[in-house]
């Protein structure tokens, strides 16, 4: 009932399994078999958890902080979404013809090198061999804070447009409803492969906390390396009251092309605590609570504040 846009519902597998649209569950083996090449970058995520932020670092990594141009295209062409056209269950009515052909599996498998992709996708859901075919990037945030951006995320996008209460919101996600949920299994899964030598495993937090150390080990990881000028810029370049200026990377055009409602931003806050602005003593005793019964046994630790 809070999700007035969806009308074919979610597939949610088994429980505990993954959570999308039945139009992914359909094409599911495509991406099973999507070609990694080696010189790609792939950054791997749960949504809410620094993507955005974290594929323009890494296209200016990529392209020696061409800053000019990247302001030329926008990055979902830069730096396509590799699942999108799958993730509509219901179309807004008056969505543009072709909304959904924007850009295609097809278009991303053909796309010259060094291709910079992003998906949510959790790791076993893509090519078995990607980890030792293309470098990934996976960037987890703390849970609190990525609830607090999701919920803000439903609101926004209009093939979600969650009506509901942050407690029942939170609810969900705890309950792994949500896109791309389980959260755990999907941060735990990357963890998992923290070490492998073409993973870097980023935490939100720590981009906060210190952008130009975490630019640098990007830097390293991809195997570039950047002058202190470049590097001065980039940092100026990814702090967020540039970030949410910047009309290549913002998702404002969203807007024109219906498939965002008018009120909120894409970029929205961009600090670490913001949950402590939304949750009462009670939900955050329950997420607490949650994420401890999730974390049990695993040495995965996250900071909610700064
Ligand atoms: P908030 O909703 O908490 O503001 P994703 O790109 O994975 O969808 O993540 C979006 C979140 O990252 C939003 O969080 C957004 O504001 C934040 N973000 C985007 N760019 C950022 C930046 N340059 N600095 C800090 N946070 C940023």
């Amino acid at each position: 009932d809070h999700f007035p846009n969806y009308t074919e519902g979610l597939a949610k597998g088994e429980p505990g399994g993954f959570v999308l649209t039945p139009e992914y569950a359909r094409h599911a083996e495509k991406f099973l078999k999507f070609q990694p090449r080696n010189d790609d970058v792939w950054v791997v995520t749960f949504p809410k958890c620094g993507t955005t932020w974290t594929q323009e670092l890494v296209w200016m990594v990529v392209n020696d902080c061409d800053e000019e141009g990247g302001r030329k295209q926008p990055l979902n062409i830069r730096s396509p979404f590799l699942e999108f056209p799958y993730l509509s269950p219901a179309q807004p009515t008056d969505a543009p013809k072709g909304f959904n052909q924007l850009i295609n599996l097809e278009m991303i498998q053909n796309m010259p090198s060094p291709r910079i992709i992003k998906t949510h996708l959790p790791l076993y859901l893509l090519h078995p061999n990607l980890l030792d075919t293309s470098k990934v990037v996976y960037v987890v945030r703390n849970p609190k804070d990525v609830i607090v951006s999701y919920l803000y995320h439903h609101r926004l996008i209009r093939i979600q447009h969650f009506t509901g209460t942050l407690d029942l919101f939170a609810q969900y996600f705890m309950d792994d409803e949500l896109f791309y949920s389980p959260f755990f299994a999907h941060a735990l899964e990357a963890w998992a492969q923290r070490r492998h030598p073409n993973m870097l495993f980023l935490f939100y937090e720590d981009m906060k906390h210190n952008l130009r150390g975490e630019i640098e080990r990007v830097a390293d990881f991809l195997g570039k390396s950047l002058s202190g000028e470049q590097l001065a810029r980039l940092v100026a370049h990814l702090r967020f009251e540039n970030f949410a200026k910047n009309e290549s990377v913002n998702y404002e055009g969203g807007k024109q092309l219906g498939f965002m409602n008018q009120e909120g931003r894409f970029i929205r806050k961009g600090e670490t605590g913001d949950w402590k602005n939304h949750f009462t003593p009670e939900l955050n005793a329950r997420i607490d609570q949650w994420i401890e019964k999730n974390l049990a046994g695993t040495d995965l630790k996250f900071v909610t504040e700064l």
